[in-house]
This record gives C-alpha cells, structure tokens and sequence, in this order.
C-alpha cells in the first residue's frame, strides 16, 4: 500500500537510542522485568505513536550470559524494542566515561573534566575508542534489522559517530540524527580532541536536527570554523553533498549537575531569609531522580545536595513544618502529573538544558490552577516558554530568591495570562508533530538527494 509520494503507508520508522523506554532488572535465570525509563528523551518519544515504530538501544544492564540475552531479547519484542548488549567495560568507558563524564558535560558548557586533568587526557583515546566501538555495535544491530524502506532515526550525544557508521553499510539507508542537549558555541566544540572526526560523522546523515535555532546555528559554526565546510541557509555542503540542518521545536528533575539543584535550593534559602512571613507557609519539594549513578562527579552532586538541604532544614525547620523536602527518587507519571497540578510555582534552573520537558509538562498539568513556572533562561524552553514564564539566570541566587518572591505574589489575572500563553504553546507544539516533521523532513532529503543524482 502507497502514499501518492511513493512512499510506504505505514513506514517503517527505527528509533536508535542509547537508552530504551523501558530498562530491565533480572529476577532469575531468564526472567527479567521492565521498568519505564526517566528522562527527556524517553519522555518525548514516547509521545510518538504515529509511527510503525522499533526501538533499538540499551536495556541499561550487562548480561553476560546466553540464556539471560535470549530472555530479555524476548521479553523486549513485546515491546517492539531491540536491545544492544553491551559489557560492562563498554560501559564504563563509553557510557560513563566518553558520554558521561566529556560530551555530556561539555556540551552544556561545563567543560572538559577539570581534576586530573593529565589522567583524563591519557584516558580520553580508550573512551573515544571505546565509544566508537559501541556506536558499532549499534550500527550492527540496526543493520541486522533493517529493511529498505525503513527510515533510521539516530538519537542524541552517545550516538555520534553511528550515522557515518551506517553509511558504510548501506549509502541508501534514510539516516537522520537528533540532538536532544544544547550544541554549544564552536568555541567550546573545538576543545574536544575528537572534535573533526564526531562532527563529519554526525554530517554522513541526511538531516542533523536540534531543539532550537541557536544549537542548529553553532553546529553549522563549528563545520565551517573546524571542518572548513561550507555553511548555507539550509545545512552543510561537503564536496556537492547537503546535510540538511533543522531546527525543530518539541515541547522535577534528574539528579544531575546540569540542572542547577544545589543553585535552586540555595536560592530557595536565600528567599526563607529574606522573607520570614512565608516562614512554615511555603515548601519546596525537590523530588530528584539519581540517576548515572556510577559518575564519580554525579556521587559528589548527591552528597552535596544532601548536606545543602539538610542544613536549611536544619536553620529554618520547626518542630511541626519542614521548608524542604528532597526525595531521591522516581514517580511514576500520574503521581507527578497529580504533583505538577497542585504546585503554585515551579522551578527549573538549569545550568544548561537542550530543552526541559519537566516544564512542558508542569505547564500542561496547570490548567485548572494556572500556577507560575520560573525557568532557567538556559534551558532550550526558554525560547518558546519565555513569554509566560518568569526568566532567570539560575547562577544569580538573589535574582532567583526574587523571582520566587514574585511568583508567589503574583496576581491571579497576570498568572492566567502567563499561563495562556504557554497553555497553547505547549499543546500546539506537541511529540507527534516534533517527529511527524522530522520523519517528514528527513525522507524529502532523500528524495532531494535522489535529484541532486540523477541531475
Ligand atoms: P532530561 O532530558 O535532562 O532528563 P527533561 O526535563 O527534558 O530532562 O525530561 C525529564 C523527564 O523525566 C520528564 O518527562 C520527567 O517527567 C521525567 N522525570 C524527571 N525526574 C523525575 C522523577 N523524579 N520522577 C519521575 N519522572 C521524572
Ligand atoms: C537526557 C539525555 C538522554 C538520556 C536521559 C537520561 O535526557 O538527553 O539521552 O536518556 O538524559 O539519562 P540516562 O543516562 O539515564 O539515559
């Protein structure tokens, strides 16, 4: 069955991610169960329904063992998932150590790691090396499944070097990557030892596409600055060849250094000290999910997070009233979204965010209340959400603690206006079309592509 357009009615779409939907935990010899993944990435494709979708990744545990692979293989099918089986080596060096500890980090402009320098620089060719081995074994996977046809869907910083690889196994495949973290200035690229050979892989795709305008613009720097390319209105040109780049818009945290918590809470103390009326009257619930928990810097981000909240506790609790409650820990989605609807002000205070679906979904769940989201203006969403919100530098303490004095202030009529705002923002711009558009986009280049040859 066709579409007008030559194309399959229901196409095949491969969504290749680091991380599944779903992450299993053994509870015998070839029993497994699966829980939802967190995170942005999980969130916003799992919003996708649209699509003859498979999902191909990591199940995020190592199964050494024939049996026990068989069985999750199995218990994955049912959820149209396709695991990459990757040892624990593989892990420490490409998951934490390559994606965790250098590309996640750089990428939101905390730099290369700053302790033992000297031991990272000697480290960084096995992690390197590590994570091309790994985007390998993925490429495998994919190309073991693939059926012409099908559309590749690649996804985000772990998976850099894998459309380069899947090129060499097939130059017709539909290949498109997306970036679900903020591409930083080519300044800041260019740091990275491996900076070229990430960035013309990445450019073998037939369209590149990020959350914002700003991530697309600085990848198109970094191609023209470090590779030498050409940048044009609409991608990259290597020798004749167009990567198309796009920005395409989508619309409580992980415990991750990226999202500003110590920040948040110190900000939330600066408030309680400047404003004892809301003393006993106001709490923060800081509910954070840990998460990579094998990073060195995220164990330290725990601990200091612990010790932050326990001292404010301790200065402004009271025998009957605690200001902060911090739990370690997931909710599953109605217990948050019920959360999100009882919350008078949320806030998020990245330090960097590719986009922040945490206040999509705040904002999503407030009709009835219309309570006030205070966002980071260095998460992606800012861009989109900025008119509703209250903007903040989350590395300014005094202007946060203000802006918590404004949002609890706030008059009912100016919160629905703000709320209005982002109401319909969030519920025009939603998953489905984020994908429909790049899906779309992604097969005309092909077809573009197609022209550009028999010219
Ligand atoms: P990131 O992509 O960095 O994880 P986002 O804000 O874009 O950040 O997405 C986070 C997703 O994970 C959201 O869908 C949110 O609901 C979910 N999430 C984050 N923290 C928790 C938590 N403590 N419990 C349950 N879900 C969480
Ligand atoms: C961010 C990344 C995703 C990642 C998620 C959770 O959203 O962009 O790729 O899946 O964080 O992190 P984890 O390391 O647990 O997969």
């Amino acid at each position: 069955c066709e579409r007008p357009d030559g194309r399959p009615e229901r196409q095949r779409l491969l969504v290749v991610a680091n991380r599944l939907p779903v992450s299993a935990v053994r509870r015998g010899e070839d029993s497994w169960s699966l829980d939802i993944s967190a995170g942005g990435l999980v969130t916003a494709l799992l919003g996708v329904k649209e699509f003859e979708a498979r999902w191909i990744g990591w199940a995020g545990v190592n199964v050494p063992d024939e049996i026990g692979q068989k069985a999750l293989t199995k218990a994955l099918a049912e959820k149209r998932c396709i695991p990459v089986f990757l040892d624990e080596e593989i892990v420490h060096q490409y998951y934490n150590g390559y994606c965790n500890n250098i590309l996640w980090p750089l990428f939101h402009y905390l730099g290369l790691p700053q302790e033992d320098r000297l031991a990272t620089t000697r480290s960084f060719q096995s992690q390197f090396a590590a994570y091309k081995k790994a985007n390998q074994m993925f490429a495998d996977v994919v190309n073991t499944h693939y059926e012409e046809g099908d559309v590749v869907w690649c996804h985000d910083y772990h998976l850099m070097y894998l459309p380069e690889c899947l090129k060499k196994y097939n130059t017709k495949m539909k290949v498109g990557w997306f970036l679900h973290t903020p591409f930083p200035s080519s300044e800041i690229h260019r740091t990275l030892p491996s900076r070229s050979e990430l960035l013309r892989s990445v450019l073998a795709a037939d369209l590149v596409g990020f959350h914002t305008y700003d991530y697309a613009r600085h990848f198109v720097s970094a191609c023209t600055r470090i590779l030498g390319l050409e940048g044009t209105p609409e991608g990259v040109e290597d020798q004749g060849r167009l990567t198309r780049v796009a920005a395409v818009m989508l619309g409580v945290d992980r415990l991750d250094m990226i999202k500003g918590i110590p920040q948040k809470i110190l900000a939330f103390e600066k408030f309680l000290e400047e404003n004892s009326t809301w003393h006993e009257k106001v709490v923060l619930l800081q509910i954070a999910v840990p998460t990579r928990t094998d990073v060195p810097e995220y164990q330290k981000l725990t601990s200091q997070v612990h010790e932050i909240v326990g001292r404010i506790n301790g200065r402004f609790g009271t025998l009957t009233a605690v200001p902060i409650h911090h739990l370690d820990r997931s909710l599953d989605f109605p217990k948050l979204c019920a959360l999100y609807a009882v919350t008078d002000v949320a806030l998020v205070t990245s330090l960097r965010d590719g986009m922040n679906l945490v206040s999509y979904e705040f904002v999503a769940c407030q009709d009835a209340k219309k309570g006030v989201l205070i966002l980071s203006e260095f998460a992606g969403a800012a861009q989109s959400l900025g008119a509703g919100a209250i903007l903040v530098n989350p590395w300014n303490i005094t202007e946060v603690a203000a802006s918590i004095g404004q949002a609890l202030n706030m008059h009912p009529e100016e919160r629905e206006k703000r709320h209005r705002h982002n109401f319909h923002h969030v519920t025009t711009h939603t998953a489905q079309e984020w994908a429909e558009t790049f899906v779309s986009e992604l097969n005309d280049t092909v077809v573009e592509a197609q022209l550009r040859t028999s010219k």
